[in-house]
């Protein structure tokens, strides 16, 4: 698949912003309400009960915020954090090695948490339950266990896929917190906060313009924010205005939604192709010449989340809005 401007996963060209726009404390980290407050309670009560925090899940599309939040976490607990991902430990003594060398107190974040393997999941089990790793020794009739106690720590999980998640593991988190699409007033002030981390000058139509075209992800606002900037400073003075933002993102073809040519392609082949019957992934798939699973896991939860596609149960349908994107008459049966 060719790089997306708007895609929502993390990039090169993201990784040299992201360290100076991460906010660091619950009052810069703009939007997520429901999360906020569950946590600003559970780290309150932890605190003065002189406890850690309880283990927390958190799950959601990428780039809306899960990694900042555990690192907020861990400045708010006044706590150590040690950052590691599922698929980089690959046997149940990598993790072992991990949890041994946590002092009383640490978090320990585990992305993408619904990769790690089974044998590895088992061992955070008791670890996470009872603070203890129960370590085999030999096999058959020889083998025997001996139980490691483990100084008390935080696991905070992060996932995209919280369906991959096996029950037993997600049952030992006792805070679990769903992050949502920001709303285009919340994109507009992390857009405002960035500029003024960054330097950049934008008035409030040009931060209005790029809200609304970011598909709810905050990762997407700064980049698109960086991108629009680097075009202000060739072609304009320096200053997003709305006129600016409209050009560049023209230019770069994200659309007045935030879509792009593929976007636009999977709902034309719905709508033209297909006569806006009712369709399947594999159809959408092969007309266009996309690999089915990219267009679910990509392209897909963006249309459906600002309702340009409706599930049901005959299958995929375009919805009015997406009949109006794209300048074509609403026949009346659509929904
Ligand atoms: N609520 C927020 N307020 C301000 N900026 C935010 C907020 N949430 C995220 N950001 C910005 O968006 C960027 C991406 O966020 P983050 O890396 O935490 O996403 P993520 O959910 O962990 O993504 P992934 O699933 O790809 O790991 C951060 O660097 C930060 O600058
Ligand atoms: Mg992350």
């Amino acid at each position: 698949m060719a790089k997306r401007i708007i895609t929502t996963d993390l990039t090169e060209e993201d990784k040299k912003i992201e360290g100076s726009l991460r906010p660091h404390t619950f009052n810069e980290y703009i939007g997520q309400e429901k999360a906020k407050e569950t946590l600003k309670v559970y780290i309150e009560a932890a605190k003065n009960r002189g406890e850690v925090l309880d283990h927390v899940l958190f799950f959601g599309p990428p780039g809306l915020g899960k990694t900042t939040l555990a690192g907020i976490i861990a400045n708010e607990m006044g706590a150590k954090i040690k950052i590691t991902t599922g698929p980089a430990i690959e046997k149940p003594i990598d993790m072992a090695a991990i949890l041994t060398k946590l002092n009383p107190g640490d978090i320990l974040f585990v992305d993408e948490i619904h990769r790690l393997n089974r044998q590895v999941e088992e061992l955070l089990y008791p670890a996470m339950e009872d603070f203890a790793l129960d370590i085999m020794f030999d096999k058959g009739l020889a083998a025997s266990s001996k139980r490691i106690e483990l100084p008390k720590f935080t696991l905070i999980g992060a996932t995209t896929r919280a369906g991959m998640l096996s029950e037993p593991l997600r049952d030992r988190f006792g805070v679990v917190s769903r992050l949502e699409y920001y709303t285009t007033k919340e994109l507009k002030s992390i857009i405002l906060r960035s500029a003024m981390v960054l330097s950049v000058e934008i008035d409030d139509g040009g931060a209005e313009e790029l809200a609304k075209r970011s598909r709810g992800t905050p990762r997407l606002a700064n980049r698109l924010l960086k991108r629009v900037r680097d075009y202000a400073q060739v072609k304009y003075d320096n200053v997003i205005t709305k006129d600016v933002a409209d050009h560049a993102l023209d230019i770069l073809e994200v659309d007045s939604l935030g879509l792009d040519h593929t976007d636009r392609k999977i709902l034309n082949c719905m709508i033209n192709t297909f006569e806006g019957r009712p369709v399947g992934i594999e159809a959408i798939a092969t007309t266009i010449g996309e690999d089915p699973g990219t267009i679910e896991e990509v392209y897909e939860p963006y249309l459906v989340q600002i309702g340009l596609i409706l599930r049901t149960q005959r299958g995929r349908v375009a919805g009015r809005e997406a009949y109006r994107h794209l300048g074509l008459p609403v026949p009346e049966s659509v929904l």
